[in-house]
């Protein structure tokens, strides 16, 4: 891996993107506003003190778990833009909104050289994962791959002028951050925005359901404070019975805490909804029992094209992203899901759970090639814990 050459955009040239850049990089014909392309760094130098939470995003943007959540946040909005009618995405956990990958934070541990540059190595890519780096090239016109964008900004470029944005952030820094950025944006794209500097657990609450009737909410605590496991769960919950045919992206991470376990195994519970359950681990979980070792993505009522697609991706993303000979996945969708079996594909190494339509899959040798010299992912760092 070339960890040596990417920290820095003195050497941009390893960080290009490996095809070509299409002139119309966002679908024309999904009307998406452009974005200005003019953003604040999020360096130290906005740091303004002592934040309540330590957690700052930019020190992992474009990690294996952005890539899985962010991929899959790409194909639902491109769903949601084949219907004419208007949507809201509700982003409970918004963060700065986009991230310079050249900069002092991003590169301190360099996540995304075991993250989004192992996806740029490759000269084919599975279709959600292409159309994922489509995204993230639309930011670096230039095909150098320095400009990262949160899950804001996947949406801003996605939504037409009738859809709308609304953002919670608590962190006082990545807030004033996240509203510098947006102030640079045009018009078009304030008027659809709000952002709120409120808890978005409990914040999301007011906004279900939308007047649009058709919304996309993504739920991506840090998981700093063990309660957000608690509190995701909860916040879905209530949600559900505010607006049950919306539908949620849920992050959560890999780690070795009854926390973790316990929300995948109650989401997996949940009754009378579509949902789809795709995880991604990048390596063994570590024998001091900390720190991340891949993440999930429980979408609730998602596209039923998603679970083709990741089926075809996520076995390419645990050889692609894996650190060591553990790195695996799994897919699983309610028995309810709108995905026919027919298309559940089984993964290589596996067998399918009989009945189920779960799908896993390891890969080995292909990823021993990755491990000498890549840099860990581990989530214990100065910002957090678990990413
Ligand atoms: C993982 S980051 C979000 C990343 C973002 N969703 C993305 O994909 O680009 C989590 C963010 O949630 C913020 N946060 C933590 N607790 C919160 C809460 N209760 N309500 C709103 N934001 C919160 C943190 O400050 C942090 O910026």
């Amino acid at each position: 891996m070339r960890t040596d050459k990417i920290k820095h955009s003195s050497n941009p040239q390893s960080r290009r993107f490996a095809f070509a850049l299409p002139d119309d990089v966002y679908p024309k014909n999904y009307g998406a506003t452009s974005v200005q392309r003019v953003y604040h760094r999020v360096t130290p130098a906005h740091f303004k003190g002592p934040p309540l939470f330590s957690y700052r995003h930019a020190f992992h943007a474009a990690n294996h778990a952005d890539v899985l959540k962010h991929s899959i946040l790409v194909h639902i909005l491109d769903y949601f833009n084949q219907k004419e009618n208007p949507y809201w995405v509700i982003d409970t956990h918004a963060g700065a909104g986009i991230y310079d990958l050249s900069d002092e934070w991003a590169t301190k541990n360099a996540e995304f050289a075991d993250g989004l540059d192992r996806l740029l190595d490759a000269d084919k890519h599975p279709a959600l994962i292409e159309r994922y780096l489509q995204s993230v090239q639309a930011f670096n016109p230039d095909g150098i791959a320095n400009f990262y964008p949160g899950s804001p900004w996947l949406a801003l470029q996605a939504l037409r002028e009738k859809d709308r944005l609304r953002l919670f952030e608590l962190h006082p820094t990545e807030i004033d951050i996240l509203k510098e950025n947006l102030s640079l944006q045009d018009r078009a794209t304030q008027k659809k925005t709000m952002v709120y500097e409120q808890d978005g657990f409990t914040g999301l609450k007011a906004l279900l359901p939308p007047p649009t009737r058709r919304a996309i909410t993504i739920i991506d605590p840090s998981y700093e404070d063990k309660a957000d496991y608690r509190k995701t769960l909860q916040c879905v919950q209530d949600a559900m019975t505010r607006f049950p045919t919306g539908c949620y992206a849920i992050w959560y991470p890999l780690v070795q805490r009854r926390e973790a376990t316990e929300l995948q195994r109650t989401f997996e519970k949940m009754k009378d909804c579509n949902w789809l359950n795709a995880t991604l681990s990048v390596r063994k979980p570590p024998s001091d029992g900390f720190g991340l070792f891949g993440s999930g993505m429980f979408v609730i009522n998602p596209p039923w094209t998603l679970h083709g697609d990741l089926a075809k991706a996520l076995p390419w993303l645990a050889k692609q992203l894996a650190l060591d000979e553990r790195a695996n996945f799994t897919l699983k969708q309610s028995a309810s899901g709108t995905q026919p079996a027919s298309n559940t594909k089984q993964a290589p190494e596996k067998k399918r759970d009989s009945g189920s339509k779960h799908a896993s899959g390891t890969k080995h040798n292909s990823a021993a090639k990755h491990t000498s010299g890549a840099r860990s992912v581990t989530g214990v760092k100065q910002a957090s814990k678990t990413r």
